[in-house]
C-alpha cells in the first residue's frame, strides 16, 4: 500500500544521481541578439549586416527577417522569469553593436545601453549571472561599407566598442567573451556568402578570419585596460575531423579542413602563430601580406577562459574527380584552397540541420583544446540541436533534443574525469530562434516560441534541464 504523503515516483526522483558535476559547475542557456531580439529599427538601433542581408531577396529561407524575432527586446522581464523559472545559473547572451553605437563608431547610444542595463540588473535580481558576448555576427552596416572585416581597421573599431559596452557594464557583468564562432564570420560571411555580408572570395575570408582575431586580441587589451576587472574569453566553434578512410589522401584531406576549421584560430589565439601547413594550403589563396609583425602577439593576449561550441564532427576524404559539396555550410568557397575534399556522411542519425550526431566527439573536441593548447578553464558555450515540433494540447515533447543533451551533458561530465577543466555548459539555445539563413524554419529552443502570438512554451527538455541543473547532474540512465 503507498503512503499517501508519498506520491508514486517520488523516489525516482530522490534516486541519486548517477554523474554529479563539480560544485559551482556554471549551467546555463544561450541566445544571440540578433536572434531573439527585434525591434531592429527602434531604441536609436541602426542596421547590421544581417539586416541587410536578410532584407535581400534570396539570402533567406522564404525572405526571413529578424525584425521582430522573439520580439525578446520588449518582453525581456517575462523571459528573465521564464529563465529563474527552469532554474538557470547563467545565461549567455550578446549585445547588439548597431544598438548601443550605431553606425560602428562614435559615442554611444545610452538607450541601447539601458536595455543591457535593464537585462544585466533583472538576470541578478533572479541569481542568474550574466555572460556577455559582443559579438554574435552583427557587424554595423557602415562598418561593412567601409571595407568590413577584411579591412584593418574593424578591429580598432571592435575594440573601440568593447571598451564602450565593459565601461557601461563591467560593474555589473563578470564574463566576456569577445567572438562568437570566428569561422562563421569568416569563412560563412566572406567565403561561402552563406552568411552575412554574404561575399564570396577566399583571399576575403583569409583576411577576415584575421582581423575578427586582432579584433579580439585588441578587445581583450581593451578590456583588461578599463576600470572594471572582466574575465575574458573568445568563443571557437570545434569540430573533430576524421578522415573517411585509411588512405593518405583522406589523411590529408582531414589535415586540411582541421586547419582550417579548428587550427586557423585554436594557434593564433592559444599559441601566437598560424600553423605552417595551413598558411602553405592557403599559398594559392592568400599571401598573408596582410599580417603585420606585432599580429600575432596581440592576437595570443593572455584570456581567463576558452569558450567551446560544439555540434557535430566533420568526416572528410580525398577529392574525386567531379563530385560537389551538397550543403550550404559547405559550399566550396568556405573551405578556400581545399575546395574539392569531399565531406562524407556515414548514414548515423541527423538533426533538422542535417549534423550528424556524435556525442563521443565532444569529449574529443574538449580533451584536445585542454591536452595540445591550454590549462585554461573551459566552458561549452553553445550545444543543441534542431528538431521539428509541434504543440499537442499545450505542451511540446521533444524527446529526440532530450536525448541529445542528455548525451552530449554526459559526454561533458566524461571530459571533466579524464583532466579537462570544463567549468560550465550553455545550451543552445533558451528558445526558438532567427536561425541565420534558415529563418524560423528550424527550431533549436528549449522553450517553444509561436511566433505568431509571441507565447512561450517550455519543451520536455526544458523541464529535464531545470532538473538536472537542480541535481547538478544526470539520473542513472
Ligand atoms: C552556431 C551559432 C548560433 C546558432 C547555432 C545553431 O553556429 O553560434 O547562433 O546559429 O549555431
Amino acid at each position: 500500500m503507498s503512503n499517501p504523503a508519498t506520491p508514486p515516483g517520488v523516489d525516482l526522483l530522490d534516486q541519486r544521481p548517477e554523474l554529479i558535476f563539480p560544485p559551482d559547475f556554471l549551467w546555463g542557456a544561450a541566445t544571440a541578439a540578433y536572434q531573439i531580439e527585434g525591434a531592429a529599427t527602434e531604441g536609436g538601433r541602426t542596421a547590421s549586416i544581417w539586416d541587410t542581408f536578410s532584407h535581400t531577396e534570396g539570402r533567406t529561407v522564404a525572405g526571413h527577417t529578424g525584425d521582430v524575432a522573439c520580439d525578446h527586446y520588449h518582453r525581456m522581464p517575462a523571459d528573465v522569469r521564464l529563465m529563474a523559472e527552469l532554474g538557470l545559473r547563467s545565461y549567455r547572451f550578446s549585445i547588439s553593436w548597431p544598438r548601443v553605437q550605431p553606425g560602428g563608431s562614435g559615442p554611444a547610444n545610452q538607450e541601447g545601453l539601458d536595455f543591457y542595463r535593464r537585462l544585466v540588473d533583472e538576470l541578478h535580481a533572479h541569481g542568474i549571472e550574466p555572460w556577455v558576448t559582443l559579438y554574435h555576427w552583427d557587424l554595423p552596416q557602415e562598418l561593412e561599407d567601409a571595407g568590413g572585416w577584411p579591412a584593418r581597421d574593424t578591429a580598432n573599431r571592435f575594440a573601440d566598442y568593447a571598451a564602450l559596452v565593459h565601461d557601461a557594464l563591467g560593474d555589473r557583468v563578470r564574463y566576456w567573451t569577445t567572438l562568437n564562432e570566428p569561422w562563421c564570420s569568416a569563412f560563412l560571411g566572406y567565403g561561402s556568402g552563406a552568411h552575412a555580408p554574404g561575399r564570396s572570395a577566399g583571399v576575403e575570408a583569409v583576411r577576415a578570419g584575421h582581423h575578427l582575431m586582432l579584433g579580439h586580441g585588441l578587445a581583450t587589451q581593451a578590456l583588461r585596460a578599463g576600470r572594471h576587472a572582466a574575465e575574458v574569453g573568445v568563443t571557437l566553434n570545434l569540430y573533430p575531423v576524421t578522415p573517411a578512410g585509411d588512405s593518405p589522401g583522406d589523411a590529408d584531406a582531414a589535415r586540411r579542413i582541421d586547419g582550417l576549421a579548428n587550427r586557423f584560430f585554436l594557434d593564433p589565439i592559444l599559441r601566437g602563430r598560424y600553423p605552417d601547413d595551413l598558411v602553405a594550403d592557403l599559398r594559392p589563396v592568400s599571401d598573408f601580406g596582410h599580417v603585420r609583425d606585432e599580429d600575432l602577439e596581440i592576437i595570443s593576449s593572455p584570456l581567463d577562459l576558452v569558450g567551446v561550441n560544439y555540434y557535430s564532427r566533420h568526416v572528410v576524404a580525398a577529392p574525386v574527380e567531379g563530385a560537389a559539396p551538397e550543403k550550404y555550410w559547405r559550399a566550396p568557397s568556405c573551405w578556400p584552397g581545399s575546395e574539392s575534399v569531399r565531406f562524407v556522411t556515414r548514414g548515423v542519425p541527423v538533426t533538422d540541420m542535417d549534423w550528424e550526431i556524435d556525442a563521443p566527439g565532444l569529449v574529443e573536441t574538449l580533451r584536445r583544446v585542454h591536452e595540445e593548447y591550454t590549462d585554461l578553464p573551459l566552458y561549452v558555450t553553445e550545444n543543441g540541436s534542431a528538431f521539428v515540433d509541434a504543440v499537442v494540447d499545450g505542451r511540446v515533447d521533444d524527446p529526440d533534443r532530450l536525448a541529445y543533451f542528455d548525451a552530449h551533458l554526459r559526454a561533458a561530465h566524461e571530459a571533466i574525469s579524464a583532466g579537462v577543466p570544463l567549468r560550465g555548459y550553455f545550451a543552445w539555445s533558451l528558445m526558438d530562434n532567427f536561425e541565420w539563413a534558415w529563418g524560423y524554419t528550424k527550431r533549436f529552443g528549449m522553450v517553444y516560441v509561436d511566433y505568431d502570438s509571441q507565447l512561450r512554451v517550455p519543451k520536455s527538455s526544458a523541464r529535464w534541464y531545470a532538473e538536472v541543473i537542480r541535481r547538478n547532474g544526470l539520473a542513472a540512465q
